[in-house]
Protein backbone atom coordinates (compact mmCIF):
# COMPACT_ATOMS: atom_id res chain seq x y z
CA UNK A 1 0.00 0.00 0.00
CA UNK A 2 2.82 2.64 1.06
CA UNK A 3 4.01 2.01 -2.84
CA UNK A 4 1.59 4.02 -3.76
CA UNK A 5 3.75 7.18 -3.20
CA UNK A 6 5.70 5.65 -5.61
CA UNK A 7 6.54 7.91 -8.47
CA UNK A 8 8.96 4.93 -10.54
CA UNK A 9 8.47 5.33 -14.46
CA UNK A 10 6.30 8.85 -13.98
CA UNK A 11 7.50 12.19 -15.88
CA UNK A 12 7.08 14.75 -14.03
CA UNK A 13 6.95 18.62 -14.59
CA UNK A 14 7.60 21.26 -11.55
CA UNK A 15 7.63 24.92 -12.19
CA UNK A 16 9.81 26.99 -9.99
CA UNK A 17 12.12 24.16 -9.43
CA UNK A 18 15.06 26.60 -8.99
CA UNK A 19 14.47 27.43 -5.30
CA UNK A 20 12.72 27.17 -2.27
CA UNK A 21 9.40 24.85 -2.76
CA UNK A 22 9.47 24.37 -5.98
CA UNK A 23 13.17 22.89 -5.43
CA UNK A 24 12.27 20.84 -2.56
CA UNK A 25 9.10 19.49 -4.56
CA UNK A 26 11.31 18.92 -7.82
CA UNK A 27 13.92 16.66 -5.15
CA UNK A 28 11.27 14.54 -3.47
CA UNK A 29 9.19 13.30 -7.20
CA UNK A 30 13.05 12.53 -8.10
CA UNK A 31 13.75 10.52 -4.81
CA UNK A 32 10.13 8.87 -5.03
CA UNK A 33 11.36 8.23 -8.86
CA UNK A 34 10.05 10.33 -11.07
CA UNK A 35 11.95 11.77 -14.19
CA UNK A 36 11.57 15.57 -13.58
CA UNK A 37 12.00 18.44 -15.99
CA UNK A 38 12.93 21.54 -13.88
CA UNK A 39 11.66 24.79 -15.14
CA UNK A 40 12.59 27.63 -13.87
CA UNK A 41 12.95 31.57 -15.32
CA UNK A 42 16.36 31.40 -13.64
CA UNK A 43 18.82 29.43 -15.55
CA UNK A 44 21.49 28.98 -13.02
CA UNK A 45 18.79 27.75 -10.62
CA UNK A 46 17.22 25.29 -13.28
CA UNK A 47 20.53 23.99 -13.97
CA UNK A 48 21.43 23.23 -10.39
CA UNK A 49 18.66 22.20 -9.49
CA UNK A 50 18.27 19.48 -12.29
CA UNK A 51 21.74 18.48 -12.09
CA UNK A 52 21.10 17.60 -8.35
CA UNK A 53 18.22 15.25 -8.60
CA UNK A 54 19.49 13.50 -12.55
CA UNK A 55 16.44 15.67 -14.09
CA UNK A 56 16.27 18.08 -16.83
CA UNK A 57 16.42 21.42 -17.33
CA UNK A 58 14.05 24.34 -18.84
CA UNK A 59 14.69 27.53 -19.12
CA UNK A 60 11.32 29.45 -19.27
CA UNK A 61 9.17 32.27 -17.84
CA UNK A 62 5.51 30.51 -17.21
CA UNK A 63 4.08 34.02 -18.16
CA UNK A 64 5.21 33.16 -21.87
CA UNK A 65 2.39 31.52 -23.02
CA UNK A 66 4.04 30.84 -26.23
CA UNK A 67 7.27 29.36 -25.13
CA UNK A 68 5.50 27.22 -22.45
CA UNK A 69 3.45 25.57 -25.32
CA UNK A 70 6.81 24.89 -27.14
CA UNK A 71 8.90 23.47 -24.04
CA UNK A 72 6.59 21.70 -21.78
CA UNK A 73 4.66 20.50 -25.73
CA UNK A 74 7.92 18.86 -26.52
CA UNK A 75 7.95 17.38 -23.12
CA UNK A 76 4.75 15.81 -23.05
CA UNK A 77 4.99 14.85 -26.67
CA UNK A 78 7.24 11.82 -24.90
CA UNK A 79 4.56 11.51 -22.56
CA UNK A 80 4.01 13.53 -18.92
CA UNK A 81 2.31 12.26 -15.80
CA UNK A 82 2.59 14.69 -13.29
CA UNK A 83 2.33 18.69 -13.74
CA UNK A 84 3.48 20.67 -10.60
CA UNK A 85 2.60 24.73 -10.96
CA UNK A 86 4.99 26.06 -8.10
CA UNK A 87 6.63 29.29 -9.82
CA UNK A 88 4.86 32.39 -8.44
CA UNK A 89 5.50 35.83 -7.28
CA UNK A 90 4.32 37.88 -4.57
CA UNK A 91 2.80 41.16 -3.63
CA UNK A 92 2.94 43.57 -0.67
CA UNK A 93 2.51 47.28 1.06
CA UNK A 94 -0.49 47.48 -1.48
CA UNK A 95 -3.43 48.90 -1.16
CA UNK A 96 -6.33 48.60 -3.44
CA UNK A 97 -7.13 52.06 -3.69
CA UNK A 98 -3.81 52.47 -4.87
CA UNK A 99 -3.20 49.72 -6.52
CA UNK A 100 -0.46 49.99 -9.57
CA UNK A 101 -1.98 47.98 -12.26
CA UNK A 102 1.31 47.03 -14.21
CA UNK A 103 2.38 45.54 -11.20
CA UNK A 104 -1.37 43.72 -10.79
CA UNK A 105 -0.39 42.72 -14.11
CA UNK A 106 2.28 40.88 -13.73
CA UNK A 107 1.31 38.77 -10.74
CA UNK A 108 -1.75 37.97 -12.71
CA UNK A 109 0.73 36.65 -15.65
CA UNK A 110 2.66 34.57 -13.38
CA UNK A 111 0.78 33.32 -10.85
CA UNK A 112 -2.41 32.85 -12.69
CA UNK A 113 -1.87 32.79 -16.24
CA UNK A 114 1.25 31.05 -15.95
CA UNK A 115 -0.25 28.27 -14.31
CA UNK A 116 -3.03 28.25 -17.07
CA UNK A 117 -0.13 27.88 -19.71
CA UNK A 118 1.52 25.29 -18.78
CA UNK A 119 -1.97 23.02 -18.49
CA UNK A 120 -3.06 23.89 -21.29
CA UNK A 121 0.73 22.67 -22.83
CA UNK A 122 0.68 19.22 -21.35
CA UNK A 123 -3.57 18.91 -21.13
CA UNK A 124 -3.81 17.28 -25.05
CA UNK A 125 -0.82 14.55 -24.17
CA UNK A 126 -2.71 13.47 -20.70
CA UNK A 127 -5.87 13.57 -22.37
CA UNK A 128 -4.68 11.14 -25.08
CA UNK A 129 -3.35 9.30 -22.54
CA UNK A 130 -6.31 9.29 -20.12
CA UNK A 131 -4.25 9.74 -17.45
CA UNK A 132 -2.45 12.37 -15.40
CA UNK A 133 -2.37 14.75 -11.94
CA UNK A 134 -2.08 18.40 -12.18
CA UNK A 135 -0.81 19.82 -8.54
CA UNK A 136 -1.79 23.27 -8.26
CA UNK A 137 0.16 26.07 -5.60
CA UNK A 138 -2.01 28.63 -3.90
CA UNK A 139 -1.39 30.51 -0.53
CA UNK A 140 -3.28 30.59 3.22
CA UNK A 141 -4.15 34.00 1.65
CA UNK A 142 -6.97 32.82 -0.02
CA UNK A 143 -8.87 32.03 3.30
CA UNK A 144 -6.92 35.22 5.38
CA UNK A 145 -7.18 37.90 2.96
CA UNK A 146 -4.41 39.92 4.11
CA UNK A 147 -4.39 43.21 3.59
CA UNK A 148 -1.77 45.32 1.73
CA UNK A 149 -1.87 41.79 -0.19
CA UNK A 150 -4.58 42.00 -3.25
CA UNK A 151 -2.76 40.88 -6.27
CA UNK A 152 -1.28 38.22 -4.53
CA UNK A 153 -4.54 36.80 -2.83
CA UNK A 154 -6.61 37.11 -5.63
CA UNK A 155 -4.62 35.56 -8.31
CA UNK A 156 -4.04 33.00 -5.76
CA UNK A 157 -7.85 32.57 -4.97
CA UNK A 158 -8.18 32.46 -8.96
CA UNK A 159 -5.88 29.18 -9.62
CA UNK A 160 -7.87 27.77 -6.76
CA UNK A 161 -11.20 28.30 -8.68
CA UNK A 162 -9.26 27.21 -12.04
CA UNK A 163 -7.83 24.09 -10.42
CA UNK A 164 -12.11 23.12 -9.28
CA UNK A 165 -13.36 24.15 -13.21
CA UNK A 166 -10.59 22.10 -14.29
CA UNK A 167 -10.84 18.90 -11.85
CA UNK A 168 -15.01 18.83 -13.14
CA UNK A 169 -13.89 19.09 -17.02
CA UNK A 170 -10.96 16.53 -17.01
CA UNK A 171 -12.22 13.96 -14.56
CA UNK A 172 -13.84 11.72 -16.74
CA UNK A 173 -10.21 11.83 -18.47
CA UNK A 174 -8.88 9.87 -15.85
CA UNK A 175 -7.27 13.45 -15.00
CA UNK A 176 -7.01 14.57 -11.32
CA UNK A 177 -6.17 18.42 -10.59
CA UNK A 178 -5.82 19.60 -7.06
CA UNK A 179 -3.99 22.51 -5.24
CA UNK A 180 -1.79 22.98 -1.88
CA UNK A 181 -2.29 26.02 0.13
CA UNK A 182 1.07 26.67 2.16
CA UNK A 183 0.84 28.60 5.31
CA UNK A 184 3.88 30.40 5.77
CA UNK A 185 7.10 29.35 4.63
CA UNK A 186 10.72 31.19 4.99
CA UNK A 187 11.41 31.12 1.58
CA UNK A 188 13.38 34.41 -0.75
CA UNK A 189 10.03 34.73 -1.95
CA UNK A 190 8.17 35.46 1.56
CA UNK A 191 10.71 37.14 3.23
CA UNK A 192 11.22 39.50 0.88
CA UNK A 193 6.74 40.29 0.43
CA UNK A 194 7.17 40.74 4.18
CA UNK A 195 10.10 43.14 3.84
CA UNK A 196 11.11 41.41 6.70
CA UNK A 197 14.91 42.54 7.02
CA UNK A 198 17.59 40.82 9.11
CA UNK A 199 16.50 42.79 12.42
CA UNK A 200 12.79 41.93 12.35
CA UNK A 201 13.27 38.07 10.96
CA UNK A 202 12.78 36.18 14.18
CA UNK A 203 9.55 38.32 15.54
CA UNK A 204 8.21 38.31 12.08
CA UNK A 205 8.58 34.55 12.00
CA UNK A 206 7.54 34.13 15.59
CA UNK A 207 4.17 36.20 14.48
CA UNK A 208 3.44 33.46 12.06
CA UNK A 209 4.50 30.60 14.51
CA UNK A 210 1.78 31.81 17.06
CA UNK A 211 -0.79 31.86 14.55
CA UNK A 212 -0.03 28.29 13.88
CA UNK A 213 -1.82 25.78 16.41
CA UNK A 214 1.34 23.58 15.48
CA UNK A 215 3.51 26.35 16.70
CA UNK A 216 5.79 26.85 14.09
CA UNK A 217 5.83 27.94 10.46
CA UNK A 218 6.67 25.42 7.70
CA UNK A 219 9.55 23.99 5.24
CA UNK A 220 9.53 23.61 2.12
CA UNK A 221 9.92 20.33 2.37
CA UNK A 222 6.81 20.15 4.16
CA UNK A 223 4.45 21.41 1.57
CA UNK A 224 6.80 19.19 -1.28
CA UNK A 225 5.52 16.10 1.18
CA UNK A 226 1.63 17.29 0.33
CA UNK A 227 2.80 18.19 -3.59
CA UNK A 228 3.97 14.19 -3.47
CA UNK A 229 0.37 12.55 -1.81
CA UNK A 230 -1.30 14.71 -4.13
CA UNK A 231 0.49 13.73 -7.09
CA UNK A 232 0.90 10.20 -6.16
CA UNK A 233 -1.93 7.34 -6.89
CA UNK A 234 -2.29 7.45 -2.99
CA UNK A 235 -4.88 10.41 -3.91
CA UNK A 236 -6.07 8.37 -6.78
CA UNK A 237 -9.46 9.12 -5.12
CA UNK A 238 -8.92 12.90 -4.20
CA UNK A 239 -9.70 15.74 -7.13
CA UNK A 240 -10.72 19.16 -7.09
CA UNK A 241 -9.33 19.70 -3.39
CA UNK A 242 -7.39 22.61 -1.54
CA UNK A 243 -5.22 21.16 0.35
CA UNK A 244 -4.59 23.45 3.53
CA UNK A 245 -0.64 22.58 5.01
CA UNK A 246 -0.19 25.57 7.06
CA UNK A 247 0.06 24.29 10.81
CA UNK A 248 -4.05 24.92 11.35
CA UNK A 249 -4.18 28.59 11.16
CA UNK A 250 -6.77 28.53 8.96
CA UNK A 251 -9.70 25.67 8.94
CA UNK A 252 -12.45 26.92 6.71
CA UNK A 253 -14.89 24.00 6.20
N1 LIG B 1 6.85 30.76 0.89
C1 LIG B 1 5.60 30.87 1.34
O1 LIG B 1 5.35 31.27 2.50
C2 LIG B 1 4.45 30.51 0.45
C3 LIG B 1 3.18 30.43 1.03
C4 LIG B 1 2.10 30.11 0.22
C5 LIG B 1 2.28 29.87 -1.13
N2 LIG B 1 3.53 29.96 -1.65
C6 LIG B 1 3.67 29.69 -3.08
O2 LIG B 1 4.63 28.69 -3.30
C7 LIG B 1 5.25 28.89 -4.57
C8 LIG B 1 6.76 28.85 -4.41
O3 LIG B 1 7.14 29.91 -3.56
P1 LIG B 1 8.53 29.91 -2.77
O4 LIG B 1 8.24 30.54 -1.47
O5 LIG B 1 9.18 28.58 -2.83
O6 LIG B 1 9.34 30.99 -3.64
P2 LIG B 1 10.89 31.10 -4.06
O7 LIG B 1 11.09 32.51 -4.39
O8 LIG B 1 11.77 30.46 -3.05
O9 LIG B 1 10.96 30.21 -5.39
C9 LIG B 1 10.21 30.56 -6.52
C10 LIG B 1 10.91 30.03 -7.75
O10 LIG B 1 10.04 30.30 -8.87
C11 LIG B 1 10.81 30.88 -9.90
N3 LIG B 1 9.95 31.75 -10.71
C12 LIG B 1 9.37 32.91 -10.32
N4 LIG B 1 8.68 33.45 -11.33
C13 LIG B 1 8.81 32.60 -12.38
C14 LIG B 1 8.33 32.61 -13.71
N5 LIG B 1 7.61 33.63 -14.17
N6 LIG B 1 8.64 31.56 -14.51
C15 LIG B 1 9.39 30.55 -14.07
N7 LIG B 1 9.91 30.50 -12.82
C16 LIG B 1 9.61 31.51 -11.99
C17 LIG B 1 11.91 31.66 -9.20
O11 LIG B 1 13.04 31.90 -10.05
C18 LIG B 1 12.24 30.73 -8.03
O12 LIG B 1 13.23 29.77 -8.38
C19 LIG B 1 4.70 30.20 -5.11
O13 LIG B 1 3.64 29.94 -6.01
C20 LIG B 1 4.16 30.88 -3.87
O14 LIG B 1 3.14 31.80 -4.15
C21 LIG B 1 4.62 30.27 -0.91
Amino acid sequence: MIDRLSLAGRRAIVTGAGAGIGRATATLFAAAGAHVLCVDRDPDAAAEAAAAIGGAAAVLDVSDRIAVKQLLGDFAADGVDILANIAGVASSGERIETMDRAAFDRIFAVNFKGTLHCIQAVLPAMIAARRGAIVNMVSSAIDLAIPTNASYSISKAAVAMLTKVLANEVGPDGIRVNAVAPGFVPTALSMEAAGAGAADRAAYLDRWSKSAPLGRVGSPEDIAQQCLYLASDAARFVTGQVLRANGGTTMPW
